[in-house]
């Protein structure tokens, strides 16, 4: 999307699910993230607790705290994505008490700039629901593989396979959304299932591994633009493979270096001083683009040296 279009605002999601169009939502952590994610054209950033792993070598979610969040939360809003923020409540942000917990996700709005807040699990959550929707909070659910359960799970699998389990999740996305979730992601549940549940209930079901007939998606950044070499479920799509670049840039930046190639004349500053470069070394040919280039920098430089930058 373009930054001079309207915002967007959560009400996108219940559109979207009511006119058969599906949701991009993709993660962001930080200002980069977020302006490439907004860019991009995607419905809506989600700020998750992924950020413990592909961001601060985490083994898992479960370290990640308020402050962490609140603090990436607060970068991806700096870039004012016009698009929905999503703040992901970290483990042990809202397992305590309810008062705790609308403490901490009005911090996320209040902050962090966040427009919803997202919580794993199902039944065992309504009270905590109930108690963000009067706080004036949307929330965003979460079923299927919750990460932040692993140590319950026993691991990282699929979830819902069997007719019992199967029609249990169904029940607690039902409960979920009568409780007022605004929309509610499934990851890791098999794609029947989520089709089923996708059928059953009125608000949009966001898939990660849970196949095509979710009303949307949701992909990790550092997983679908293959910068993150760790795990790699069978449900990450890799769009590019900006790690592998990177790795090749800075490999080519290394031996230019050691190589006396970079800097070449074009980075460099003569010691005679054009236009309002205070100070600045200069290099600029009459005429040239590299002049006006210059000049725009050096007002730049000169205004950072005023204290305006
Ligand atoms: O933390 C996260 O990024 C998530 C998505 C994978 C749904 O919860």
């Amino acid at each position: 999307m373009n930054r001079q279009d309207k915002p967007q605002t959560l009400r996108v999601f219940g559109r979207n699910k009511k006119q058969g169009k599906k949701l991009s939502v993709v993660t962001a952590y930080d200002l980069t993230s977020a302006l490439i994610v907004s860019a991009g054209g995607a419905d809506a950033i989600l700020v998750g607790d992924s950020l413990g792993m592909v961001v601060l070598g985490h083994e898992n979610t479960l370290p990640v705290t308020l402050d962490d969040v609140l603090h990436h939360c607060k970068a991806v809003t700096r870039a004012r994505p016009q698009i929905p923020v999503i703040a992901d409540m970290p483990y042990g942000s809202f397992h305590i008490s309810s008062e705790e917990t609308v403490r901490n996700a009005l911090r996320l709005v209040k902050e962090g700039g966040a427009s919803a807040v997202k919580v794993e699990g199902g039944r065992q959550r309504l009270q905590t629901i109930e108690a963000l929707l009067a706080a004036e909070i949307p929330v965003m659910g979460h079923l299927g593989l919750t990460p932040q359960s692993v140590n319950r799970l026993g691991g990282y699998r699929v979830q819902g396979r069997g007719s019992k389990a199967a029609a249990r999740m169904v029940d607690e996305a039902r409960l979920l959304a009568d409780a007022g979730c605004f929309s509610l992601i499934l990851e890791c549940i098999p794609s029947d299932l989520a089709q089923r549940i996708s059928e059953a209930v009125n608000i949009p079901t966001i898939g990660i591994g849970a196949g095509p007939d979710c009303d949307g998606q949701v992909l990790v950044f550092h997983d679908m633009l293959g910068l993150f070499d760790g795990l790699s479920p069978k449900f990450v799509k890799r769009y590019a493979n900006l790690g592998e670049q990177a790795r090749e840039a800075i490999a080519q930046y290394t031996q230019d270096v050691r190589e006396g190639v970079f800097p070449g004349p074009e980075h460099c500053y003569t010691s005679e001083s054009a236009s309002t470069g205070k100070g600045l070394n200069n290099a600029a040919q009459p005429g040239s683009s590299l002049k006006h280039k210059e000049e725009k920098e050096a007002g730049y430089l000169a205004d950072m040296e005023n204290g305006k930058g």
